[in-house]
């Protein structure tokens, strides 16, 4: 007998790293370097998931068996299957059971024997990426990552008790650049962010500022011919509730730097940070590049030390609880889309399974 049940439960107006409405969402887990030909288990809004390559392809169960809930991440990969550790079922890359050693060789696999497989995977841009449900829309857009006239680097992984919703708030603000980002690329010019069109798309939004920006990367500072502060026009993009996309382009220069910015929500104490650098003003790309990553772990220093002091991790969606003004119209956009996301799922109905596996 199946059981209806209907999912109100979730609160509406806060948004943490482990909010559910977050698992129609892609969210990138690992760099591809980091699944090697080990299964390995990451933790994805307070909930374990097994990655593993079988046979070239990336698969993400949920890490429990579900014979007996030993961690699948301490299988063994068998070419196209995946084997558990503790009786020996072994699954396909579909999560079907193909095997259960001791039922034998003819025997009838019961079909509620699978592992859970999450809603999407996929590799992209050098990292692995989960959506734990039917993801709602598709994998954030990065072209400059597959633009041959863009040289790519990625900073490490970081990790950080800052909530995903903190970090992707962040990014996408651009007012406080000079006092926060001062020690930096942020310019004293009084702060005043001129009002600028933002463009909703479905579960993303976007907008361009126009800022001032050190440009200690343009080669025409040192000889005198451009001055170090620069205009810069500065597009942030919303993709998805924990991704952003974010472009400098420099008129001066006519270069562009891109950032794609992907935190993963792994649980209430902790989200891993991956920042993607993308950039056509290189001559030099392998001499340069250590340097302008080390310069992006600084910024990401900077932005750090503001978020990591927050006694509440939270993202906060009432919009009344908070004081807006005008040029924080991005970061109100972003607070409707995680608010939405909830609506979302609160108003679904989930149809469960409540019968059991017959005993064999
Ligand atoms: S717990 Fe996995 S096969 Fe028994
Ligand atoms: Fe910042």
């Amino acid at each position: 007998m199946a059981t209806r049940l209907n999912v109100t439960s979730e609160p509406c107006n806060r948004v943490d790293n482990e909010t559910p409405a977050l698992g129609a969402s892609w969210h990138a887990v690992l760099t591809s370097d980091e699944l090697g030909d080990e299964p390995v288990r990451v933790e994805l809004l307070g909930e374990p998931w097994m990655l593993a390559r079988l046979d070239g392809d990336v698969v993400a169960f949920h890490d429990r068996c579900p014979h007996r809930n030993a961690p699948l991440s301490i299988g063994t990969i068998c070419g196209t299957q995946l084997q558990c550790a503790y009786h020996g079922w072994m699954f396909d890359a579909d999560g079907a059971c193909t095997e259960i050693p001791s039922l034998g060789p003819d025997a009838t696999i019961p079909s509620r024997a699978a592992a859970r497989r999450a809603g999407g995977v996929a590799e992209a841009y050098g990292l692995v990426w989960i959506s734990p449900e039917t993801p709602l829309f598709d994998l954030p857009a990065f072209d400059e990552w597959d633009d041959d006239s863009f040289d790519n680097a990625r900073n490490e992984p970081r990790e950080t008790p800052a909530s995903v919703g903190q970090l992707i708030d962040n990014f996408l603000d651009a007012t406080h650049l000079r006092t926060v980002h001062a020690g930096t690329f942020g310019v004293d010019d009084g702060g005043y962010l001129p009002p600028s069109e933002i463009v909703r798309d479905g579960w993303s939004a976007h907008t361009t500022f126009e800022v001032q920006y050190k440009n200690f990367d343009d080669p025409l500072v040192e000889t005198g011919e451009h001055p170090l502060v620069q205009p810069q026009r500065l597009y942030k993009e919303i993709a998805g509730p924990t991704t952003a996309v974010v472009r400098l382009y420099h008129p001066m220069t006519d270069k562009t730097v891109s950032f794609l910015f992907a935190c993963s929500p792994t649980n209430n104490d902790s989200t891993r940070v991956f920042k993607l650098m993308s950039r056509n003003d290189l001559t030099d790309p392998a001499a340069q590049l250590p340097a302008l990553l080390d310069f992006e772990d600084r910024v990401l220093d900077e932005d750090l030390v503001v978020l990591e002091a927050y006694d509440d991790m939270a993202v906060n969606t009432e919009l009344r609880d908070e004081v807006s003004v005008r040029s924080d119209r991005l970061s109100v956009a972003y607070r409707r889309i995680l608010a939405e996301l909830v609506a979302h799922r609160s108003s679904r109905e989930t149809a469960l399974d409540s019968t059991m596996a017959p005993a064999s």
